[in-house]
């Protein structure tokens, strides 16, 4: 099955990837973190995405597009795959129609109020891609999958969150009315507790609790 998680910053498309992959047996392509990566190990697309990232903007269209293209291509995604923050703009999911054939896109949905406060709490493990609430660490400060140190993305804080949000609603909502037009999209209440997210998203995609 192929499939897209669509959903602003903080939404928990990451969060419910990692889950639904596993149950799936499929893998998460996040182009959040493979940009992210890219930029720790001073790539050139990494050096090349880090001043948009930086500022909450996206990477232009062509640099992500190769990346999930080349990543697609790759033999783990034959049985099928989770993309996770890609497409993000009408013109990437125009690409995507090229290479993929898309069997469902899950939009999830969530205030920016709510947004916001998930967002500056937010530690991440840059290691194996856990993400976690501060309100839930209580005073840990390492990885609770692998014992790496956690940290906070320097695209949450604050200001940067509030340009990510902006970016979102001009950018990447319209692919709502895309992908409904194309009879594809299943919206998600994303602000239910994390285990009705899911399950809400495994019964979405037809599959058993
Ligand atoms: P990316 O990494 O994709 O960030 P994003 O879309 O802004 O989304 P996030 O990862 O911030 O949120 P999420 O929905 O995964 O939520 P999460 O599960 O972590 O992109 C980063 C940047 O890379 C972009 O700004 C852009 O520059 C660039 N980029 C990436 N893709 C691109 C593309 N296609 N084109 C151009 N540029 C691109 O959850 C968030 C928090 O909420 C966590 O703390 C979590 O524990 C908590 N949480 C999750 N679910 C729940 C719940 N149900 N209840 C309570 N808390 C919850
Ligand atoms: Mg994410």
């Amino acid at each position: 099955m192929n499939v897209i998680f669509l959903g602003p910053p903080g939404a928990g498309k990451g969060t419910q990837a990692v889950r639904v992959c596993e149950r799936l047996g499929i893998p998460q392509i996040s182009t959040g973190d493979i940009l992210r990566r890219a930029m720790k190990e001073g790539t050139p697309t990494g050096l090349a995405a880090k001043a948009y990232v930086d500022k909450g903007e996206l990477v232009p269209d062509s640099v992500v597009i190769d990346i999930v293209r080349e990543r697609l291509a790759a033999e783990d995604c034959q049985k099928g795959y989770v993309l996770d923050g890609f497409p993000r703009t009408v013109p990437q999911a125009e690409a995507l129609a090229a290479f993929a054939d898309i069997d469902a896109v899950i939009d999830i949905e969530v205030s920016d109020e709510q947004l916001t406060e998930r967002l500056s709490g937010r530690r991440v493990c840059l290691a194996c891609g856990g993400t976690y609430h501060v309100s839930r660490l209580a005073g840990a400060t390492a990885c609770m999958k692998c014992g790496a140190q956690l940290i906070q993305r320097d695209d949450d804080k604050a200001e940067t969150v509030l340009s990510r949000l902006g970016v979102y609603h001009a950018q990447t909502a319209p692919l709502i009315d895309y992908y409904s037009a194309r009879g594809l999209l299943k919206t998600v209440d994303g602000a239910q507790p994390m285990d009705d997210c899911f399950a809400a998203i495994l019964s979405a995609l037809g599959e058993k609790q």
